[in-house]
């Protein structure tokens, strides 16, 4: 029988346990660099077998929220080696989840304050659309998220590179492999909805090969740039956040990404699961068909606990289990499930921006009385 708490073997590195922090943003980087508080927050939850990162953006325009610690510099590239050499030092294994948000920009984050990019010239116009960037008069908030132009298909190639370099930084930085940020209706979701990507030429004329050849040539320069093992990617299948109506090619363009990346030897592919414990976005059944089409090291993330983590071990649907918000108030999470103890409420309201307080200052069990109940 599988166990959440044994070891596992990701491609050679070894994982002291099944677990992931699941990549989640903070907004905490003022100048977007990494810094120690950045440090010491993710040296206090490196128990995690697996740490991802936030989302790291690959460059300005990639850019949909301020104060993100970014990987195109080499000022955050040195920023992000602080941390890596913080979570290594506690024997943890940690990841980079490198992003371009596509669409979900503002021009007030844009270089020369330009449109932000998208497939097509179609704007996220649900009511959680927003871009988190500065007003006319310089302070930051929430906006909506600005009008997107098409990438011309010479620029498209020019984001593929920035993939592979920021892959490339973020292995410099001394992280242990990249996750593709694939999910949530940023870039690399924009082209694979037909909603959204309007285009006509082999980025989308509407079938699956099209719409997907983007994902697959940011896949395969990273893979080029750093090898296939330091390789991950996520997706939200089902997911609608940021205006991303649903298609009904969904499960046949997920499958034929299975397949896609089954081919070329990933270190994982991570599935976030976008509903909740009682209504999934997700269904089982194709869950199951994911993983026979993808015998990979397979992740899932959303509303995980122990027992739905243990149930999926124990059936083969998932090698590892990701938790997100878990991980925010407790960041001695493994331990907490390994002994069955009670598990602390985040704060919602300090989940973005500001400085320690709901970011390093939730204690370790063994700290203390449980200061935090929501
Ligand atoms: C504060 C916060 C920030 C997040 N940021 C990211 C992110 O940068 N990249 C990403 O792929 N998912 C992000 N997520 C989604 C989480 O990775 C995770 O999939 C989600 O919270 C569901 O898991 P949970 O129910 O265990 O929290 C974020 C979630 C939260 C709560």
């Amino acid at each position: 029988m599988k166990s959440l708490f044994e070891a596992y073997d990701l491609r050679g590195r070894r994982l002291g346990n099944r677990i992931v922090m699941a990549p989640m943003t903070r907004a905490r980087a003022r100048d977007g660099v990494a810094d120690l508080q950045t440090a010491l927050y993710y040296r206090q939850r490196a128990g995690a077998g697996l740490v991802v990162s936030e989302g790291t953006p690959i460059s300005q325009e990639g850019t949909g929220f301020a104060f993100i610690p970014g990987i195109w510099s080499k000022a955050q590239v040195s920023g992000w080696d602080g941390v890596t050499r913080a979570v290594h030092a506690q024997g943890g294994t940690i990841f980079a989840q490198i992003w371009h948000v596509g669409r979900m920009s503002h021009t007030s984050l844009q270089p020369g304050g330009g449109q932000p990019v998208s497939a097509g010239a179609i704007p996220a116009r649900d009511d959680k659309s927003m871009a988190f960037a500065f007003g006319e008069d310089g302070t930051a908030g929430f906006v909506e998220a600005s009008v997107p132009r098409p990438l011309r298909a010479e620029e498209i190639a020019r984001v593929v590179d920035d993939f592979a370099n920021a892959a490339a930084n973020a292995v410099e930085a001394g992280f242990d492999g990249v996750e593709i940020h694939g999910a949530n209706g940023y870039l690399l979701e924009q082209f694979l909805n037909p909603h959204v990507n309007d285009r006509t030429d082999r980025y989308g004329a509407g079938n699956v090969e099209d719409r997907t050849r983007f994902v697959l040539e940011i896949v395969d320069a990273v893979v080029a740039r750093i090898g296939a093992d330091r390789v991950g990617i996520r997706f939200s299948p089902f997911g609608k956040l940021f205006d991303m109506p649903h298609y009904p090619q969904i499960e046949e363009t997920y499958l034929h990404l299975a397949a896609a990346l089954q081919a070329r030897g990933l270190a994982y592919v991570h599935l976030m699961d976008q509903g909740n414990a009682a209504a999934p976005a997700m269904s089982e059944a194709f869950l199951r068909k994911f993983r026979r089409a993808y015998t990979g090291t397979l992740i899932l993330a959303g509303s995980m606990d122990k027992g739905r983590a243990e149930r999926l071990l124990g059936d083969d649907l998932i090698d590892l289990a990701g938790f997100g918000q878990p991980f925010i108030a407790n960041p001695d999470l493994v331990e907490r499930l390994r002994r069955d103890l009670p598990l602390a409420k985040p704060v919602r309201e300090t989940y973005y921006g500001g400085g320690a307080e709901g970011y390093t200052d939730y204690p370790a069990y063994e700290d203390g009385p449980e200061a935090r109940v929501a």
